[in-house]
């Protein structure tokens, strides 16, 4: 094993791209995982700005967005004290184990990728090489940690598996040098549907702004966009396969509320969508509130924050180097 590892908590590293504004998607499907994990694991969050570039972003706007995003990590309760937090590019180290995994991957495997191939569908005319190779990069950033968990939403599994298959690769063709990655989702919420379109999942990306709710959002856009959701035909509220639009809905009270989705069902039993939303946008909200507070707080004090970020990254190098040393020797490099 490349690196030995000082005490026996698992590892795990996450990571979001600075694109778009983060919703309560991104949240209840990776964030808050990663907040409960601060207490067993060992524990290193990533802005991944070089992700974000497979799809050209204005300077002075991607800069601004991964200070947001490193400080929304922290209002949702990610301890710099406990966790590594840091920006990609900070480490490029990335960048090397990229290529490598580069020439580890077939161009079949990375063809199958799902999400490559909705997000190049979308692109008018050009289509980079680095958002056919994101996947490669993104097994660089799990696989330069020796990673254990890695907690996701469910539209990453597919990247994570691939992850796992370019480290059996490497390693049966150098020797065990990776660890192989396991993957973590939630029970409820690691699809956390949009709000107009409950077939479609909640994205950063979406352009009909009522179907996501930003971490961001002022409370009256909170309401607004709840009260406005669609509903399934019906009254009951359950969590069920054909009530698409409801389950979701729950999904979210229950990962927000903190409250089991079987109390939900419970609580609104005989009751109407217009009393289950009401409550909704109070659960919501006071959710929202603290960590609106604590951003703010944070984003006053850039100097602070950029601290935590330069430390962050130091010590994110300090291990990812000693898996590159590794990666070198076996494979004959330098
Ligand atoms: P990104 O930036 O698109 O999304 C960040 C995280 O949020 C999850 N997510 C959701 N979960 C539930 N419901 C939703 N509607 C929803 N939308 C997004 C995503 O699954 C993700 O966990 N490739 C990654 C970033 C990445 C990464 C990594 C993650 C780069 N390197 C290494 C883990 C490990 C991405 O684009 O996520």
């Amino acid at each position: 094993m490349g690196e030995v590892k000082m005490n026996k908590r698992k590892r795990t590293f996450s990571g979001i791209q600075p694109t778009g504004s983060l919703h309560i998607g991104n949240y209840i499907g990776t964030i808050k995982q990663w907040v409960e994990m601060q207490k067993d694991h060992q524990c290193i969050y990533c802005v991944v700005d070089l992700h974000a570039i497979t799809v050209p972003k204005k300077p002075e706007v991607l800069k601004e967005r991964i200070r947001e995003v490193a400080a929304l990590f922290i209002a949702c309760g990610v301890d710099p004290e406990k966790s590594i937090i840091f920006i990609q590019s900070h480490n490029p180290d990335h960048s090397v184990l990229s290529w490598i995994m580069d020439c580890t991957a077939s161009m079949g495997q990375l063809e199958r990728m799902t999400q490559y191939k909705s997000k190049s569908e979308k692109q008018k005319g050009f289509v980079s090489v680095g958002l056919f190779n994101y996947p490669a990069l993104m097994a660089a950033d799990i696989l330069l940690y020796q990673t254990d968990v890695v907690p996701v939403g469910d539209d990453q599994k597919q990247h994570v598996e691939l992850t796992r298959d370019l480290a059996q690769r490497f390693n049966s063709r150098y020797g065990e040098v990776f660890t192989e990655p396991e993957v973590s989702l939630q029970k409820v919420g690691a699809r956390v549907m949009s709000l107009q379109d409950p077939s479609a999942k909640m994205s950063k990306s979406d352009e009909d702004p009522n179907g996501t709710i930003d971490l961001l959002d002022s409370l009256e856009e909170v309401k607004k966009k709840i009260m406005s959701a669609v509903t399934d035909s019906g009254k009951e509220i359950v969590f069920k396969k054909e009530k698409l639009a409801i389950s979701n809905l729950l999904g979210i009270y229950s990962q927000l509320g903190n409250i089991s989705i079987e109390e939900l069902e419970k609580k609104y039993q005989g009751k109407g969508y217009g009393e289950f939303k009401k409550d909704l946008v109070e659960a919501v909200v006071e959710f929202l509130k603290p960590i609106q507070k604590k951003y703010y707080r944070i984003m006053k004090n850039q100097e602070g924050l950029e601290k935590i970020l330069k430390q962050g990254g130091e010590k994110a190098r300090a291990i990812s180097q000693k898996t590159l040393a590794e990666v070198y020797k076996v494979m004959g490099l330098g």
